[in-house]
């Protein structure tokens, strides 16, 4: 099928990179005229796993295109998959504004009948005013939208795995023709008829993904309930880890257990520096900003929300109790990303991290294997390292803030040498207490003695 993506970031790239993977015949445009002249000129301007050799491959076989002109990649198409940002306002609500102005353009452009696809998340009911927005702004009565909601539930560092092999294909559809003409697009994803770049060809037997129809409003809402519940799950860790501090226990021995019951699961029961990135802070908000507006209280959400934002206080409390003045020192910040296998620091607790560093007279010297370049653009008065050893060379403390598998693997003999005091605060519970004594450091972590 002929098909557009507006928005080419983390999601937009990943679905059009993938759906021309799949076969399909792609046109990608943004707004951001660089970004198109480098996808242009064979650039990829984010890291994500294996997405740099499907963008190759898709544009070898003349499956994928990039242009600036948003009316070109509008009439193209049969279905355009928004993917625009749904940034946070100051008050939480999610911004819809990039979805308000690419509306009013597929409007304004769009000659023949479109299915508009929303994959950006946005709260319940945006779908609606959406439909509204298509027919207020349209000059072309002939001109048939449908609507359709098809949350997109990848995470960033697996992305093109996720997008390939997802759990669930969820659409929130208004009418049987767009359930099935979105059944007829991820079709070679249900039937894992692709090259899957990630299994080197051939996708393995593996699980069924299940193709859910629902209703719009259910489709927009599974997303942020979705996500919610998985920042709700760290914060219950975090506050496990508070209390095993206060009692002597190890935070990892309670989550590990906990998680082999299959009601719990283990996955995202992990104490530290909390979450950030582009998805959990603000869907958390906009989620919580939702409920307010049609009158349910979401304490417990609040709740996992202000649990989140004292993470970064508690690894202060961590700071100052192991390195006593900050003022003058030398600290080795390893990890910006908000999360291992990414170049996004949206959100990162690292950026409050090195901020409040700053704040209090530390000397930064830093290593992260892909997010540098981004975050060089905001504290260039920090001093970066490619190689982490180097970060580490007369440090007075080395942070934590990523569980990158490099710092997992880091030969601390080595590292332990060259700092100036062995003192390591771990933000993301890398390192057993007991192994880094061993080897003569000073030891903080989250939930442990
Ligand atoms: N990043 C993730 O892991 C993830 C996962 C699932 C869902 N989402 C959701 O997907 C959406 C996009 O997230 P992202 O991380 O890809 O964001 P992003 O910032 O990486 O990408 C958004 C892109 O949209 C472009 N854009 C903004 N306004 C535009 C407009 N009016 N016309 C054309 N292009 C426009 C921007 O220039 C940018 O390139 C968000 O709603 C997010 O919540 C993100």
């Amino acid at each position: 099928m002929r098909l557009s993506v507006i928005g080419c970031g983390y999601v937009g790239l990943v679905t059009g990179a993938c759906l021309a993977e799949a076969g399909h015949e792609v046109v990608c445009t943004d707004i951001d005229g660089d970004r198109i002249a480098m996808l242009k000129a064979g650039g990829v301007p984010i890291y994500e796993e294996y997405l740099e050799g499907i963008l190759a491959s898709a544009r070898k076989a003349g499956r994928i295109s990039y242009t600036a002109d948003a009316g070109e990649a509008i009439r193209a198409a049969e279905a355009i998959f928004i993917c625009v940002g749904t940034p946070p306002k100051e008050s939480g609500e999610a911004d819809l504004s990039a979805i308000d102005h690419v509306a009013r353009q597929i409007a304004a452009e769009a000659r023949t009948p479109k299915l508009i696809v929303e994959k950006s998340t946005v709260p319940a009911r945006t779908g609606l005013e959406l439909s509204r927005a298509l027919s207020a702004y349209s000059r072309n009565s002939n001109v048939r939208f449908r609507v359709a909601s098809n949350p997109e539930f990848l995470r960033e560092g697996t992305a093109v795995g996720d997008f390939l092999h997802p759990d669930r294909i969820v659409v929130g559809v208004e009418d049987p023709s767009s359930a099935a003409e979105l059944r007829e697009i991820y079709r070679p994803i249900l039937e894992k008829s692709f090259h899957c770049p990630v299994h080197n060809g051939t996708c393995p037997p593996g699980a069924k993904t299940e193709f859910l129809v629902t209703t719009i409003n259910s489709a927009e809402l599974i997303k942020h309930a979705s996500n919610s519940f998985l920042a709700l799950k760290i914060s219950y860790a975090n506050v496990i880890a508070d209390l095993c501090e206060k009692i002597g226990a190890n935070v990892e021995e309670v989550t590990y257990a906990m998680g082999l019951d299959p009601r719990i699961g283990g996955q995202f029961l992990k104490a530290g520096l909390g979450y950030g990135g582009f998805c959990f802070p603000k869907d958390v908000q906009a989620f919580i900003h939702l409920a307010a507006k049609v009158g349910v209280e979401f304490d417990i959400l609040k709740a996992a929300e202000r649990v989140n934002k004292q993470r970064v206080d508690r690894f202060f409390e961590k700071i100052h109790q192991a390195l006593w003045v900050v003022k003058g020192k030398r600290v080795a910040v390893l990890g910006l990303a908000f999360k291992a296998n990414t170049d996004d620091i949206r959100f990162a607790p690292a950026l409050e991290v090195v901020k409040r560093l700053l704040e209090e007279g530390a000397v930064v010297h830093t290593t992260d294997p892909e997010a540098m370049p981004r975050m060089k653009a905001l504290f260039p008065q920090v001093q970066y390292h490619e190689d982490p050893y180097d970060a580490l060379r007369d440090a007075d403390a080395a942070l934590i803030c990523t569980e990158w598998n490099t710092f997992r693997t880091l030969d601390w003999e080595r590292g332990g040498s060259l700092m100036a005091r062995k003192l390591v605060v771990d933000g993301r519970n890398l390192y057993t207490p007991q192994g880094m004594r061993e080897k003569g450091f000073e030891y903080y972590s989250f939930g442990r003695e």
